[in-house]
């Protein structure tokens, strides 16, 4: 049986599943094809192209499951932003900051999230019953600082977080939005067939952690509490979380993902024992050589052998510039080097 559907079912399988982050898109010479053909855009919301892209890592990299193609912008555009896709990144036409009360500029229209359900049920049709599909959805920070600040330079969201740290009733009163929208979104990708649901909170460490905890954090329970009650997997990735993994208790998630800047052993003695870890390669080590890559898959053996339950995978989403035979060989030597 695939060990990711083996974990998924309870079991524990005789190697760790690999799989990674951004695996679906950036690196495949395949999904460099379609690009010259489709935008970004295109390729996500046409149901089949999503289908073709979501099942081409499976294929070319033999991961062990496979992640929904889309992203975690949809939510924002659902709540009636406009959204678009550059060679910068993604960029809102009018940022919610833009808005003297960002808090009342909304406008929830989940109908523009079909196709998603759509592109699902052709995924379905079409993998193997073997692998897997991941469902996803970003998490209430990360989409929060894309939809105030209006464009994603990844590491500066200055006016964002000033907003949220100076008018926290105000960013309570959009959290609770975005989450309503959330959770039916998982509903649905549960209810069309996702095996499992994750959550991207890829600027968890970009506010106070306390205030981390007291306005979003909730926020991610109750999404973990919804796709439980369809019983499925929920996965948090909290990138820049570090020991603030120490906090998390069983209501947030099953799996917590985490990135490479804490040690992995370190991370299992902060954690709750009761919640299993995923990650954290380096994604930069895949820019390096063969003998290298061996290298450092050979520092996780022993964490393979005492954690029945770890998923293998990336600290982040793999990088853009990476060979494909180094990602290749990577996914073939972590399944050699850690089955037990
Ligand atoms: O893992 C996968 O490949 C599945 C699909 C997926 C995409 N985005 C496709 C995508 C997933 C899971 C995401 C999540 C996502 N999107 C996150 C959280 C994860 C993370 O990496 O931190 C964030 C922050 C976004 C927002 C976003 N979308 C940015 C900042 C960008 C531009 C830069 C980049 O990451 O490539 C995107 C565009 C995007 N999303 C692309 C892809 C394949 C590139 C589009 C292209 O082909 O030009």
């Amino acid at each position: 049986m695939n060990p990711f559907s083996e974990i998924l079912n309870g079991k524990n399988p005789n190697r760790p599943p690999v799989w990674f982050m951004r695996q679906a898109g950036r690196i495949l010479p395949e999904y460099q094809q379609l690009r010259l053909k489709y935008s970004f855009k295109q390729l996500m919301e046409t149901p089949q192209l999503a289908c073709d892209v979501t099942l081409m890592p499976v294929n070319l990299l033999d991961t062990d499951a496979a992640i929904l193609f889309s992203d975690i912008l949809v939510i924002p555009q659902a709540l009636g932003l406009d959204l678009e896709f550059t060679d910068k990144g993604p960029v809102f036409q009018t940022p919610l900051l833009k808005h003297s009360h960002p808090e009342n500029a909304l406008n929830p229209q989940p109908e523009k999230l079909e196709h998603i359900y759509q592109a699902i049920d052709l995924i379905i049709s079409q993998k193997s019953e073997d692998i897997p599909l991941i469902g996803f959805c970003g998490g209430p920070l990360t989409v929060l600082l894309y939809m105030l600040e209006g464009l994603g330079t990844k590491s500066d969201f200055r006016n964002a977080e000033r907003f949220i740290i100076n008018n926290q009733k105000a960013t309570e009163k959009i959290v609770d939005t975005v989450t309503a929208i959330t959770i039916e979104y998982a509903r649905q990708q549960i209810r069309h067939g996702a095996d499992c649901f994750r959550l991207f909170e890829s600027n968890c460490g970009n506010i106070p952690y306390s205030i981390y905890n007291q306005i979003f954090l909730p926020s991610v329970k109750k999404v973990c509490a919804a796709v439980r009650a369809l019983n499925r997997k929920f996965f948090y990735f909290a990138k820049g979380i570090g020991a603030g993994i120490s906090t998390i208790t069983p209501d947030v998630c099953d799996y917590i993902s985490i990135d490479w800047q804490t040690d992995i052993y370190t991370a299992r003695k902060l954690l709750h024992k009761e919640i299993e870890i995923e990650g954290n390669f380096d994604p930069r080590i895949l820019l390096s050589s063969e003998n290298q890559i061996e290298t450092e898959l050979q520092k996780y053996k022993p964490f393979a052998e005492e954690n029945p339950k770890w998923i293998f995978n990336l600290g982040h989403g793999v990088l853009p510039d990476t060979p494909f035979e180094n990602a290749k060989f990577f996914v073939k030597k972590a399944k050699e080097i850690f089955t037990r």
